[in-house]
């Protein structure tokens, strides 16, 4: 009789401490979701994304989540073809940076990728088809001169006439 109070007493005990433990973790975890929860609250109809992370399916789930919520209703009537792509680069990084794409992805969009740059470069001008636009741009990385390619690229894609 004596034993079994005993163990009774114990078994009491620990579900006390499990219960004690659950309630504390519930509350540490609701006080550090408590603003991801209220935003959430407030943006009905956002789908809720995972933090961004780089490394693998990771990315890309999240690259097509961004897709989705930013898509038009209809995503598949959207091809490459309506796609203006472009990419800002700068006369110092021609070398090290425009190989890797033209070698991966522009194979892919050669029509729709155009290179918005700050200085003339033959040899680039030959291997993308004629898709290096010079904006005269300074070739600084201040908001000014970005903001001054921004302005080329803005305009080129209004003339483009794509999506
Ligand atoms: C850059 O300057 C050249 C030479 O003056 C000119 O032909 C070209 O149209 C200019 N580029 C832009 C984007 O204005």
């Amino acid at each position: 009789m004596f034993r079994v109070k005993k163990y009774l007493q114990l078994v009491l005990l620990v579900s006390l401490f499990l219960a004690t433990g659950v309630f504390l973790l519930h509350q540490k975890s609701y006080r550090s979701f408590g603003a991801v929860d209220s935003s959430h609250a407030q943006e009905v109809g956002w789908q809720e994304r995972a933090p961004r992370s780089l490394s693998g399916n990771d990315y890309e789930n999240n690259f097509v989540e961004v897709l989705r919520s930013t898509a038009t209703p209809s995503p598949s009537s959207t091809s490459v073809a309506d796609l203006f792509i472009s990419v800002k680069t700068t006369v110092h990084y021609h070398q090290a940076r425009l190989p890797v794409i033209l070698k991966t992805w522009f194979q892919l969009a050669k029509q729709q990728t155009w290179f918005f740059t700050d200085s003339d470069d033959p040899e680039f001008q030959k291997r993308t088809n004629g898709h290096m636009v010079n904006t005269n741009c300074s070739s600084t990385h201040n908001r000014k001169a970005l903001c001054c390619k921004m302005s080329v690229e803005l305009d080129a894609f209004l003339d483009s006439d794509k999506k």
